[in-house]
């Protein structure tokens, strides 16, 4: 079982990532492939890239560099992303690795209607995040990931993690994250 981990937080000492690492060493799984979309210099598409993709997808050429993500993606057997909660959205560098992610013909294709459907492996996807203050709305952050994995991935499970209003002063942080933490516990033992 391949786990990809997307890993989005920029801090060293992320409470988001802290979050993430406590579930992947639940999940115990040996075989997990991060990705860290910052450090991996992903650029958002572009005249060029985008003419690159329609000819390697043209090809059927799947294993085209400009393919990686899209290729990883739809191959996982399970999809963790850990995100920092960053103006009511997450930060912009995931945003770009998901325009890399939604290739039409590996990750997902068009029926005649031009409705979606999806070519991911994937079961589930799991989203962890932390929020300076309480979540305001969700829609622009976990919500469109999860959407994305109902419209286009066809991942029908998605669970989100989230420990929130960490930056207030009268937040016990130590506590907020152990909540969450417990959190994650009851799930394993639900999902086992
Ligand atoms: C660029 C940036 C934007 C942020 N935007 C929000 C926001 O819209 N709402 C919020 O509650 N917190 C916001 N925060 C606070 C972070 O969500 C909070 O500090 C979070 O725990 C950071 O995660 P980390 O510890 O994993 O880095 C923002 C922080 C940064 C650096």
């Amino acid at each position: 079982m391949t786990v990809l981990f997307i890993n989005t937080c920029v801090r060293k000492q992320s409470r988001t990532l802290q979050l993430a690492q406590y579930f992947l060493e639940k999940w115990n799984d040996p075989d997990i492939i991060e990705i860290h979309p910052e450090n991996e210099n992903i650029r958002s598409l572009d005249e060029k890239t985008l003419h690159i993709r329609d000819h390697a997808l043209y090809e059927n050429d799947l294993d085209h560099p400009v393919l990686k993500y899209a290729t990883q993606f739809a191959k996982a057997d399970t999809i963790v992303i850990a995100a920092p909660y960053w103006d009511l959205s997450f930060p912009a560098a995931l945003k770009v690795y998901l325009e890399r992610v939604n290739a039409v013909g590996v990750t997902f294709y068009y029926d005649e209607t031009g409705y979606p459907h999806g070519l991911c492996k994937a079961k589930r996807l799991v989203y962890i995040a932390t929020a300076g203050g309480p979540l305001i709305s969700d829609v622009y952050g976990y919500g469109y990931v999860r959407q994305l994995c109902e419209t286009f991935y066809e991942i029908h499970e998605t669970v989100h993690f989230i420990a929130e209003n960490l930056d207030m002063p009268d937040t016990d942080v130590e506590k907020s994250l152990a909540d969450v933490r417990t959190k994650m516990d009851e799930w394993f033992k639900q999902s086992a």
